[in-house]
């Protein structure tokens, strides 16, 4: 049977995935700078917000303000859910891993299941990988805190860069294969026009079919637009 679906609140990409992200999945949000994956993000959170369900956004990047000041530039309002306890919106220092890392493990388990949140959202998880020197708490600490993210019953997007030599690979290589799905955000220039198309495709999303096409897609004063009905090739 089909899984339930949890829509992105991005026009053009719930088509492509039938409905939505499966209730429950992870998905990595990869792509290089610019591409638009912490706006993607926090529209897949007022999405939720606005059917009434508890989000979280776990920054590393921006810090708050930043992150409230880009979503009023989208007209999304983070404030009133802030205060409304609707949404958590946090950030973490990678500057001090010690005490990232300790939130991380300890704190973060409980408010995600204190705080009942549906949507999580982790900006970005190679700044949260790099908090680990080594592979092996690299590898332990994503498969913990996927663990967390499943047994808390919340629909999530964790956002990756990509390798420089290779766009279709996050920069550790680690997340993709952990996680349920993989959306893969591109800025491409023709070599013919010099113009810059973003483009975006799923790579990987377990237990539902979906459209493998490449699609263009365009941020504007309402967020991200995928043209589903648009053709690359
Ligand atoms: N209010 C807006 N209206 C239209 N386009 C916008 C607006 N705000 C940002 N953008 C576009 O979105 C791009 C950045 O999006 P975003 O910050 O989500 O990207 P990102 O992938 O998270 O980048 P980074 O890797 O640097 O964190 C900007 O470069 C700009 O082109
Ligand atoms: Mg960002």
């Amino acid at each position: 049977m089909a899984s339930k679906r949890v829509k992105t609140g991005v026009p053009g990409l719930d088509e492509m995935l039938q409905g939505g992200l499966p209730e429950g999945h992870i998905v990595l949000l990869m792509g290089s700078f610019g591409t638009g994956k912490t706006t993607l993000a926090l529209q897949f959170l007022m999405e939720g917000l606005r059917s009434g369900e508890n989000c979280i956004f776990i920054s590393l990047e921006e810090d708050k303000n930043s992150v409230i000041k880009n979503s009023d530039s989208f007209g999304w309002d983070l404030s009133g859910p802030i205060s409304k306890k609707k949404l958590g919106l946090f950030k973490l220092e990678p500057s001090d891993a010690k005490t990232t890392i300790t939130r991380i493990k300890s704190e973060l388990p409980k408010f995600v299941k204190s705080f009942g949140a549906k949507r999580v959202v982790i900006d970005s998880i190679s700044l949260l990988n790099m908090m680990f020197t080594k592979d092996s708490e690299r590898r332990a600490n994503l498969f913990n805190l996927c663990q967390l993210l499943r047994s808390a019953g919340a629909t999530s997007i964790l956002t990756a860069e990509v390798k420089d030599e290779n766009p279709r690979s996050s920069r550790d290589g680690l997340a993709e294969y952990t996680v349920d799905g993989v959306l893969l955000l591109q800025s491409d220039e023709n070599r013919d026009s010099g113009e810059v198309q973003l483009t975006l495709r799923v790579l990987k999303m377990r237990r539902t079919s979906h459209s493998r096409r490449v699609k263009p897609y365009s941020i504007s004063d309402g967020g991200v637009v995928v043209h589903a009905g648009a053709e690359i090739f």
